[in-house]
């Protein structure tokens, strides 16, 4: 995939600020991509390397919730280290390709801060995230421990601060957590974006 459309997707997924620098230029790419209000569909999570020790790590697998009709994350997090700003939460998303095979690298993020950046992102939704997650009165830094809630509900990803349009089809999504060169969250989640 090619830097212009890695681009795009940084814009689509931090939208904030930069929206308002979408020139003309990407106006037209983006009416050409198969794009819009979508429907979020998880398909797998699991723990990059399950035979590594994490220093935060999330068991989670999924459910599902026969009354919402939607996919639950599941499980619990133990972690000897707080969950705090000093961490880097990191992105790196595979796309499937017509042919199924995934095409690595096809966006990339790298934020500081990562308790305050994964509060944003949850925006409205973040009391309950954690609360889902067994994480009461949530406030960053989340101190070290084992916590085991009631699950997240994928489908209130729809009112976090994920954005409203993105380009359908088959994702890998590989997210961590780091500090230096040390890995110390890592999962892997495959879902799915269709048309809503
Ligand atoms: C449940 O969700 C699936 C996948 O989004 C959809 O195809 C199906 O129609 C839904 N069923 C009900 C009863 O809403
Ligand atoms: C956490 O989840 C893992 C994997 O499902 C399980 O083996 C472990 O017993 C759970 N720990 C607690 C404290 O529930
Ligand atoms: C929530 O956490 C804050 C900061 O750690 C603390 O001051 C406050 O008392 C806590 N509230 C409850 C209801 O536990
Ligand atoms: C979390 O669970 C592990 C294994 O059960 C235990 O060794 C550890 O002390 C627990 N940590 C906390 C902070 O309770």
């Amino acid at each position: 995939m090619n830097f212009f459309l890695i681009n795009l997707l940084t814009l689509l997924l931090f939208r904030s600020s930069s929206v308002s620098c979408i020139g003309s230029r990407y106006l037209n790419i983006l009416s050409a991509l198969p794009l819009g209000p979508y429907k979020l569909n998880f398909k797998q999570v699991r723990i990059c390397d399950p035979s590594k020790f994490y220093k935060l790590q999330h068991n989670f697998y999924l459910s599902y919730n026969p009354i919402t009709n939607s996919t639950v994350i599941r499980g619990n997090t133990s972690s000897i280290i707080p969950f705090e700003d000093t961490l880097f939460m990191e992105a790196n998303v595979a796309s499937r390709g017509a042919d199924g095979n995934w095409k690595d690298n096809t966006y990339m993020q790298k934020s500081p801060k990562a308790c305050s950046s994964f509060r944003n992102l949850m925006g409205a939704e973040w009391t309950t995230v954690m609360n889902g997650l067994g994480i009461k009165n949530a406030t960053c830094p989340i101190p070290p421990g084992n916590y085991t809630g009631t699950g997240v509900d994928t489908s209130l990803f729809l009112n976090t601060n994920f954005p409203k349009t993105f380009v359908y089809g088959t994702y890998r999504l590989r997210y961590s957590y780091t500090r230096n060169n040390e890995v110390c969250t890592c999962l892997i989640y495959v879902f799915e974006i269709t048309p809503l």
